[in-house]
Parts: C-alpha cells; sequence; structure tokens
C-alpha cells in the first residue's frame, strides 16, 4: 500500500519536472541523422552482451569502441554495478526532440510499468511520457506483457557553438553541479547552461538526462561519404567503410582523427577496397616525412559502390616566417 502511494508520488513528481526540461535538451531542428551517445549506469553486473541486447547495439564493436575496450573483449566480459556505459545510437528527429532510431524495442515482462521501465529498466534517460507518446499509449497504466515498445532514448544532431559534436545523455548523479560535469566532459559551464536550458544548478535533476556536446576529432571525410558526418569523440573508436577501417580520437593527438586499415574481415564482401592515397606509395594511416613536413595518407570516407576515398593530409612544422626547413 505505502509503496503504491510512493510511486504515484513520484510519478506525479516526474510529470511536472521532465516535461519543462525535455523542451530544451536534445533539440532537433534538421532532417539530418547522426551518431550520439548515452550514459547508461548498470543496476546490477552483467556481461557487456546483455547491455547489448538491452539496447539493440547490432555490433558488439561499436559498443567496445565508445567505451575504448580493446576490440578483441568477449561478449561475456562483465560490467560492475552502477558502471556507466556509454551506448551508441543511431539518431533521428521525432516531434522536434531527438530520438533513438526504432531502437531499442522493450518487450513488456510481467508487473512492469512504464515508469519502471523508463526508470528503472533504462535509469531515467527518458522520462515515461515520452515512451507513452511514440508508442501511442493511451492509458499509461495500460500496457501488455509481451508489447514491444520503442524506447526513444534522447539524442541530437545539432551544432553546438558552430561545431560539429557528438551529443551525449549523461545522467546525473545526485548532489553533481554543472561545473562538474563541464569539467568531466570538457565542456564550459555557460555552454551546458545555454543547450540544456537552465540557469543554475538548482535546476539540476538526478537521474535524468542532461545534453552534453563532446568535442569530435577533425576529420577528412567528405559530405558525400556514407558516413558523413564522421563524428568520433575523444579517447573512442570505430570502424568505418563496411568495417574495412578503423578509426580512433585522442585528444592528444592534436584532434586529428586517425585511420588505418582495420584488418577485419568485411561485412560485405570478401575483400576490403585499395586504400592508397595517390601515387600509391601511402596506404591510410600510412606517413611519409620529408624535412620538416609530415605526410599522412587519411580517410576520406567510402561510397555506396564501396569506394574507399583517401587524401593526404600534410601537417608541417617549417618555420611559418621563411617556410623554409629547418632541422
Ligand atoms: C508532438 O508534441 C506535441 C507537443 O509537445 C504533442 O502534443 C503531440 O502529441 C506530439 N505528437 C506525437 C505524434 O507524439
Ligand atoms: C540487470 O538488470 C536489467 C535491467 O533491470 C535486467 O534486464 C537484467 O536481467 C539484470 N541482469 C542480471 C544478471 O540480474
Ligand atoms: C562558469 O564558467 C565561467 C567561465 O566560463 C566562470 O566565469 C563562471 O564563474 C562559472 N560559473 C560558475 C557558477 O562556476
Ligand atoms: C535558480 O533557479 C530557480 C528557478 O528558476 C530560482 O527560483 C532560484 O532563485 C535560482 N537560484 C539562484 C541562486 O539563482
Ligand atoms: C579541420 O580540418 C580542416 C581541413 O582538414 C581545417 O581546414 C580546419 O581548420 C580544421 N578544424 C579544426 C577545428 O581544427
Ligand atoms: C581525452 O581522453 C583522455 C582519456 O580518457 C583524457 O585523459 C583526456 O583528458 C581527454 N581530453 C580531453 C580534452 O577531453
Ligand atoms: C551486400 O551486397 C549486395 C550486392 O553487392 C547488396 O545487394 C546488398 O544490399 C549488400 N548488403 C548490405 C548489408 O550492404
Ligand atoms: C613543406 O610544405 C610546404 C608547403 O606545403 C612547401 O612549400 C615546402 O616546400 C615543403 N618542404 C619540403 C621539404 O617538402
Amino acid at each position: 500500500m505505502g509503496f503504491a502511494i510512493i510511486l504515484m508520488c513520484l510519478l506525479f513528481y516526474s510529470s511536472f519536472t521532465t516535461i519543462s526540461e525535455a523542451q530544451q535538451a536534445f533539440k532537433c531542428t534538421e532532417r539530418t541523422t547522426c551518431r550520439s551517445l548515452v550514459g547508461y549506469k548498470s543496476p546490477n553486473t552483467t556481461s557487456i552482451s546483455s547491455i547489448q541486447k538491452l539496447f539493440g547495439v547490432k555490433n558488439l564493436h561499436s559498443l567496445l569502441g565508445a567505451n575504448n575496450l580493446r576490440s578483441s573483449t568477449s561478449p561475456n566480459y562483465m560490467i560492475q554495478e552502477q558502471q556507466v556505459i556509454k551506448i551508441p545510437i543511431p539518431c533521428i528527429c521525432f516531434n522536434g526532440t531527438g530520438a533513438s532510431n526504432k531502437m531499442p524495442i522493450y518487450t513488456v515482462q510481467p508487473d512492469d510499468g512504464l515508469y519502471y521501465i523508463a526508470n528503472n529498466v533504462f535509469m531515467g534517460l527518458l522520462p515515461y511520457q515520452r515512451i507513452q507518446q511514440v508508442n501511442k499509449i493511451e492509458n499509461a497504466n495500460e500496457i501488455d506483457v509481451g508489447q514491444e515498445l520503442w524506447i526513444p532514448l534522447p539524442c541530437s544532431c545539432e551544432e553546438v557553438e558552430g561545431e560539429r559534436v557528438v551529443h551525449y545523455a549523461h545522467l546525473v548523479e545526485e548532489g553533481s553541479t554543472v561545473e562538474e560535469i563541464a569539467e568531466k566532459f570538457g565542456t564550459t559551464n555557460d555552454t551546458l547552461y545555454r543547450l540544456n536550458g537552465i540557469t543554475n544548478n538548482s535546476q539540476l535533476i538526478a537521474a535524468t538526462a542532461f545534453d552534453v556536446p563532446l568535442k569530435a576529432c577533425n576529420s577528412s571525410v567528405r559530405s558525400d561519404s556514407m558516413d558523413s558526418p564522421f563524428l568520433v569523440p575523444n579517447n573512442t573508436y570505430f570502424f568505418t567503410a563496411k568495417n574495412c577501417v578503423k578509426c580512433k580520437c585522442d585528444a592528444a593527438n592534436n584532434w586529428i582523427l586517425q585511420c588505418e586499415p582495420s584488418g577485419n574481415k568485411p561485412s560485405n564482401r570478401s575483400t576490403c577496397p585499395a586504400m592508397q592515397c595517390e601515387g600509391g606509395s601511402l596506404t591510410i594511416g600510412n606517413t611519409a616525412t620529408s624535412g620538416c613536413n609530415t605526410t599522412t595518407c587519411a580517410y576520406a570516407g567510402f561510397s555506396g559502390d564501396q569506394n574507399i576515398f583517401t587524401t593526404p593530409a600534410t601537417q608541417s612544422t617549417c618555420p611559418v616566417t621563411t617556410g623554409n626547413c629547418s632541422q
């Protein structure tokens, strides 16, 4: 009895708080799609493959890459209780708010309710009203065991301060501050206040999703590439070009994306296409040094007919004043 009353109060409380926040953060106005990230705090100690399954992530590699875990990591790798795992999601725009594109699909279990699913299974990443809205459920108390629900996780493809970024849905910790979040994720408190439509820390709500823009490495990927916009945030890696190329971002490398042949079997043919830069002497990821110039053969995207684009990218340490080389 007492439990039911507490649940009712929580329900009432969250319908006031979350709706007003949702108007501001995770905006979408364009028709573009992109990759986005959500932070899931595992409620129990469980294998990474069960998290992969819960979130409907197709490829274990993309989950490993988002968390910078070795690509040889076993599906049985254990995630500890309360550990935060970054989940990569494809983002679309739904009714003015970014949403994971028709995934994950959650099958209602006995004794589940929408509130429980939103807050205890998906840990508060979205308000239960959002699940109700996108699944067109008339009465939140009437869901059927076995019913399949689209869980529209929050995301965004919007530029922030004129820069393309990867939006990360960060689950707010009890007692944390905007300044701490800004510091942790390499952004500024002003950006976070503006993006989330709040003006002070007392409006930060524990156990709800907070929109954090992650700076991505600068890449040479063309806008007509199948994987454009190609945004890889610091300390993550990603397999692209049908699994043929592995790219990683390390802020310490001047925020320049580093790509190389993955050595994997491609997803849809027996061999990967050529990855040479013009002239043929360099393959993606190789560098050649000439005096003070270093030229890297950079990954520039791939096409529908399975060509991989390359481009030489030169970094110069030549003295600016003379343009000559000095050793
Ligand atoms: C879209 O959002 C508006 C206002 O937020 C809401 O009234 C409407 O029901 C939503 N439509 C759908 C299809 O979810
Ligand atoms: C961990 O929690 C999730 C979400 O509530 C649940 O689906 C899963 O079965 C649990 N796993 C274990 C090993 O208890
Ligand atoms: C937010 O950051 C600015 C600098 O970007 C700083 O001047 C200001 O004091 C910070 N605000 C708070 C409340 O810490
Ligand atoms: C923080 O925001 C709330 C709600 O907008 C307001 O009532 C409160 O006075 C603000 N506190 C400070 C310290 O500005
Ligand atoms: C990103 O790279 C392009 C060309 O490779 C360059 O023009 C641009 O200035 C770079 N942007 C940043 C922020 O480094
Ligand atoms: C990039 O990630 C590394 C490893 O987590 C971290 O030590 C570093 O502070 C990050 N740099 C920035 C600028 O976010
Ligand atoms: C694999 O290649 C075949 C023929 O090239 C194509 O019809 C099919 O759509 C491709 N599948 C995927 C998943 O790309
Ligand atoms: C280095 O690059 C600059 C400009 O790209 C060029 O003018 C110069 O000749 C190059 N030096 C060498 C040694 O290749």
